[in-house]
């Protein structure tokens, strides 16, 4: 099995169990101000949790399941190692409404809760991927929430570790400031947290208070390729199948004195599958909110393409490939033609940029090795050549040159003068 039929699969497995297979939703979310992008597969299912909207009547089922387009921002600056991801697939199966039954070998159409949850999460893993489970962790319980002992009792049965932790752990939710949210039960394989198991038992308001749910739910999300990583036993996400036919069309085009940059090549994977969903969701480059997230995406991109020396001719090939291969499982990211189309428009106008910039960085290294004026040479790109400071900070690291807490604090200081005096100019580059 891979990357296109391990998740048919996991469908399935919930289908079989009374689970209505519902497609993904767009990465711009329809009904939920409160986040910029979807960042996980329940956002489309937060009014049926709160039973605004009737599960049995839009569904036929309070039970179901999907394969979720995500985008986290959070993660940008962990992209380049083993496993993190701008852009990435989440399995998930959901309840919502009055628990019916929560057997799991009930498989009718009824809503459940921890115990059926639970089992089949095990026996998905354990029967259906074959896999060793590491350790199984649950929530502890705080100040406000009691231990989730309910979960703890049904975990025994397994036979597996157990660990426990706080509300940093597990305790997920809500998206945004508002929604659902609950303890937690994380299923651990090779040390990597594979399966998020959420018991929507609270609503949680902005002002952090909590109430209780009138019925709870479930909201279970598998990072898909953390599990594609655990299945083909690779060390990391852009060895397995999710990846690697992209990998091969790049890699020809890497010149022989960058092949052992890997933090840059994976950079470089992520962000091209990234900017192919955002476009073809309807994203477009700008200034401000979801359009800058894609054009931070982009030209980081434009940066490690120009890094490693990656040949001008290569970028639509890399595009339609990139937008061949996902289209067989995702049919919204086929029309090539739209991305090379944003692709090169944005890649002219940052082009001038990036090129000064880079000059200009080679040109003062000396001055960017040196603490006293690093943080105002930095701030010098930035306000005088528009050349953004998460590039500068690249630059910096592929020199082996440290930006430290003191040096951010000092080009924010100034920045903040900068402000002031410039009002302008700071809508234009920073919204
Ligand atoms: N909503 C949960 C998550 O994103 C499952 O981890």
């Amino acid at each position: 099995m891979n990357y296109f039929e391990i998740k048919k699969n996991f469908l399935e497995f919930f289908e079989k169990r009374g689970h209505k297979i519902i497609p993904s939703s767009s990465l711009i979310p329809q009904n939920d101000p409160s986040v910029l992008l979807t960042t996980a597969g329940m956002q489309q299912f937060k009014e049926y949790f709160l039973r605004k909207k009737i599960p049995e009547q839009d569904f036929g089922t309070q039970r179901v399941t999907s394969c979720q387009k995500c985008f986290r921002t959070t993660d940008i600056e962990e992209v380049g190692d083993e496993r993190h991801l701008t852009f990435f697939e989440m399995l998930g199966n959901f309840s919502f409404g009055p628990v019916k039954s929560d057997d799991p070998s009930d498989f009718s159409t009824g809503g459940y809760f921890k115990r059926a949850s639970i089992y089949w999460a095990f026996e998905f893993l354990t029967q259906h991927m074959d896999l060793k489970i590491d350790y199984v962790t649950y929530f502890g319980g705080d100040s406000e929430i009691p231990e989730d002992l309910e979960s703890f009792n049904i975990l025994k049965e397994l036979n597996l570790p157990i660990k426990s932790s706080g509300r940093e752990d597990n305790f997920w939710g809500p998206t945004g400031n508002e929604g659902p949210c609950g303890p937690t039960v994380e299923f651990y394989i090779n040390g990597l947290e594979v399966w998020n198991l959420v018991f929507n038992e609270y609503y949680k308001y902005p002002d952090g208070s909590l109430k209780k749910l009138e019925f709870p739910g479930v909201d279970t999300g598998m990072g898909y390729e953390r599990l594609l990583m655990v299945l083909e036993k690779k060390e990391n996400v852009f060895e397995t199948s999710a990846f690697d036919t992209i990998y091969k069309i790049l890699k020809p085009f890497i010149p022989q004195e960058y092949i052992n940059f890997k933090r840059d090549q994976r950079i470089i994977l992520d962000h091209l599958r990234a900017i192919v969903f955002l476009i073809s969701d309807g994203v477009l480059p700008s200034n401000i909110l979801r359009g800058y997230v894609l054009r931070r995406i982009l030209r980081r991109l434009f940066l490690k393409l120009k890094q490693l020396n990656v040949p001008k001719k290569s970028y639509n090939i890399l595009i339609q490939k990139t937008c061949e291969f996902y289209s067989k499982s995702w049919p919204e990211v086929e029309n090539y033609k739209k991305v090379i189309e944003v692709f090169e428009e944005e890649l002219d106008k940052f082009n001038l940029i990036l090129e000064r910039g880079i000059r200009l960085f080679n040109k003062n290294i000396d001055d960017f090795k040196n603490k006293e004026k690093r943080a105002r040479k930095a701030f010098d790109l930035f306000s005088t050549y528009g050349f953004p400071l998460e590039l500068t900070k690249e630059l910096l690291k592929s020199n082996d040159i440290l930006w430290e807490k003191e040096d951010e604090d000092e080009f924010l200081k100034l920045f903040e003068e900068h402000k002031k005096i410039s009002k302008k100019l700071f809508d234009d580059e920073v919204e």
